[in-house]
């Protein structure tokens, strides 16, 4: 007993606590250390993988617009040869002319509607035969016109069935159909545009939220269960970009351009599992996801979105006086 009380007594004592802290702060350092090299090493140095050597071509989704064409325009740059994927056949065949000019690559495109059911895969099959695919860009997105509450959101069962069309379903069925050629080639890149609103949910996006959520955990379990076979999956969760999606037109730092944004994501690629893709991008990230309380980070959110809708509010009643 005596022993005991001794050495509970020698816990205590000022040279242990000395210690305790001079390892916690040790941890910190070196932890902070390493994220910041680690960080310095994605955004600044890049993988610097050649993305052709995983196959001639790369299908992008959503790719007429944002950053579904930022990627097909970059793929391109790269040396790929390009599969286009979106609703409007004028669109497609306008960037499609726009990469060839450009970049003097071959591409494809295939005019189909998201939204719609599963028979619209049987067609993106069929305009996918022969072709080897190194890359695919799982881009096409839909969110809320503006942050609503679930119950209020205006045709809301047709928003629940497009929203889980063009969010989820497309993301397993166009990975279910390249993935098969990918394994067996030993090589192939899959790269899921989630969305940093998959970080926390996003009360009044709450459903553009939790598809977005599903995208990220979708992509890395599949990246851990098929890198071994060769195969590389990422979730990108960008926080604002400049695009038709966000209805921000003009580019600043902390919301780049489409452009600006996938030129960086596409260095992480090989590097980084789930990236926020671009460094004030990441670095907002790291904050949300390692300094604020949960709690406060899903208030503000609310807040700040009740305000978006307020205003939203204000224009429509405006526009009908
Ligand atoms: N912009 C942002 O701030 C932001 C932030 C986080 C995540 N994201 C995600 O990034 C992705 C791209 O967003 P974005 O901002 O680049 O969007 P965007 O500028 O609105 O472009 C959307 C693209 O998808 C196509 N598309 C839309 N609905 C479609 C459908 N039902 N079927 C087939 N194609 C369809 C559009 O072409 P057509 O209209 O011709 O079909 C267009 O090419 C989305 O997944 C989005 O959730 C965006």
């Amino acid at each position: 007993m005596a022993v005991l009380e001794m050495r509970f007594e020698s816990l205590l004592c000022p040279r242990f606590f000395y210690w305790l802290g001079v390892t916690a702060l040790a941890w910190i350092v070196l932890r902070a250390t390493w994220r910041l090299l680690r960080g310095a090493q994605v955004f600044l140095i890049g993988s610097g993988l050649r993305l052709g050597e995983f196959g001639r071509w790369a299908v992008v989704t959503g790719a007429t617009d944002g950053i579904g064409k930022a990627y097909a325009k970059e793929l391109a740059k790269r040396g790929m040869d390009i599969v286009l994927i979106s609703r409007s056949q004028e669109k497609l065949d306008q960037v499609a002319e726009e990469i060839r000019e450009q970049f003097k690559v071959e591409t494809k495109t295939i005019a189909v509607d998201f939204g719609g059911g599963a028979e619209i895969y049987k067609v993106i099959e069929a305009g996918l035969a022969g072709v080897e695919i190194g890359v695919l860009v799982n881009n096409v997105g839909m969110s809320y016109s503006y942050p609503e509450y679930f119950l209020d959101v205006a045709d809301l069962d047709d928003v629940i069935d497009k929203m889980i069309n063009i969010n989820v379903m497309s993301v397993c069925k166009m990975t279910r159909m390249v993935l098969p050629a990918m394994v067996k080639r030993s090589k192939g890149i899959i790269l899921n545009v989630s969305s940093a609103s998959a970080l926390f949910p996003a009360p009044l996006l709450t459903l553009y939220s939790a598809t977005k959520s599903f995208v990220d955990f979708f992509s890395q379990g599949l990246h851990i269960e098929y890198q071994s076979k060769g195969i590389i999956v990422q979730s990108v969760l960008p926080f604002f970009v400049a695009t038709k999606l966000s209805k921000i037109r003009k580019a600043t730092l902390d919301i780049p351009s489409p452009e600006t944004y996938v030129k960086a994501a596409l260095n992480t690629v090989g590097l980084q599992m789930q990236t926020n893709g671009y460094l004030p991008h990441a670095i907002m990230g790291w904050i949300m996801t390692s300094l604020l309380p949960v709690s406060m980070i899903m208030n503000q959110t609310k807040k700040v979105n009740q305000g978006v809708r307020a205003r939203y509010m204000k224009k429509l009643k405006e526009k009908g006086d």
